[in-house]
């Protein structure tokens, strides 16, 4: 009854994790992509103030938050021409992700694709609706049966950027099969290699990428990474206003209804740039420090040119690098947990304070030091 899925891959990871408790410094985690820094004060007020709440809120969002969404898509996403009707809030991305198939009424006749290293949630909303999963990250080669067809960018795992070439591409092909583009974007505010350090990183609904027609296409982001609010679950999805109303009509049935005072943080999340950027330094020291003892110690980091990971290879079964990282008191993941097209990568997470980061890096530092 209860077989559509397995066991929450994290459960396979506790072996480890005891293993790196081990040390005697204690594990230095860096499996999970959680923040760990304050909310920002300027949303923990918005939702102090937003406390009485005894009526339930709408579920298509409260004007306010609709039209903060489309402010903020222009200002910082470059994607003009939105409306409020373009807009709807979420109950974090992770629900609605894995929910859309089921919404979209998808079956087993139907494909829901995804990139071939993978956040989870993509192959467990087509798993849910009983749908096929295809992996396939060359536009070319995506079936003629997809119905839903998910990329993210910079992605989790690989932390790689799709440009508006890509996206372009990505967006003809999606029409001409007639599936749902859906493009889950929610490092985009952390780019920091290459170009992506200072150009803006391009979302599916970018006029470069639609030329002003966004029909068939949907914009999947989240607040829990660049405002600290996973612990809210605050975010929201953009696309044509006809396939918003339908899911919103869903939503409503279902109760799937984003709290009024998340409205509200999301609201002054959206319009305080400041935080962000403050938080995008603290990430930006980070990654430098672990990104220099991961490399010294012999891993290849792939990709990774934005986000919060490093996706990184030592050459060997991801395993046998899990295992090697936890007699070391560090926790990270296997490629594994991402399809079947990574058995090589690991992934270490940026989302730690600066003293376990600094930890993690004198830890494989002294590892290099005694071979
Ligand atoms: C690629 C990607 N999409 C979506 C999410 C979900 O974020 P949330 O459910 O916290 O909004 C995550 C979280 O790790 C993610 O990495």
């Amino acid at each position: 009854m209860f077989d559509r899925l397995p066991e929450y891959p994290w459960q396979q990871l506790k072996p480890y994790s005891a293993l790196a408790a081990k040390h005697p410094g204690g594990a230095v985690d860096l499996s999970i992509g959680s923040p760990i820094d304050p909310t920002p004060a300027v949303v923990q007020q918005a939702i102090i103030s937003s406390a009485n709440a005894p009526g339930y809120p709408s579920t298509a969002g409260s004007l306010a938050f609709r039209n903060a969404v489309v402010e903020w898509f222009e200002r910082r996403r470059g994607v003009t021409g939105l409306t409020e009707a373009n807009i709807m809030p979420t109950i974090g991305s992770k629900e609605l992700i894995s929910f859309l198939p089921l919404f979209l009424g998808l079956g087993p006749l139907d494909a829901v694709v995804q990139p071939k290293a993978a956040y989870t949630a993509y192959a467990v909303g087509a798993a849910l609706a009983g749908a096929q999963i295809v992996s396939e990250d060359d536009p070319e080669l995506w079936p003629a049966n997809a119905k839903l067809i998910w990329i993210n960018s910079p992605g989790n795992p690989d932390g790689k950027v799709l440009d508006v070439e890509f996206l372009r591409k990505a967006v003809a092909k999606a029409r001409s099969i007639g599936a749902l583009l859906a493009s889950d974007e929610c490092y985009a505010e952390l780019g920091w290699d290459g170009k992506w350090a200072t150009e803006v990183i391009p979302s599916i609904l970018d006029p470069r990428v639609t030329d002003g027609d966004i029909s068939g296409l949907l914009c999947v982001y989240s607040l829990s990474k660049q405002s600290n609010l996973a612990g809210y679950r605050a975010a929201f999805a953009a696309g044509p206003a006809d396939l918003v109303k339908a899911i919103v009509n869903l939503r409503m049935h279902s109760g799937m209804i984003t709290p009024l005072p998340v409205q509200n943080a999301v609201v002054a999340a959206l319009g305080d740039e400041a935080h962000v950027l403050a938080e995008k330094e603290l990430y930006r020291d980070r990654r430098a420090v672990l990104l220099a003892a991961v490399r010294e110690y012999g891993f290849e980091v792939s990709s990774s040119e934005a986000g919060l990971y490093l996706w990184a290879t030592l050459g060997e079964d991801c395993w046998v690098t899990v295992q090697r990282m936890a007699e070391l008191g560090i926790v990270v993941v296997p490629g594994s947990f991402y399809g079947d097209f990574s058995p090589n990568h690991v992934r270490f997470s940026i989302t730690a304070t600066d003293a376990n980061i600094a930890e993690a890096a004198k830890r494989l530092r002294d590892a290099v030091s005694l071979r």
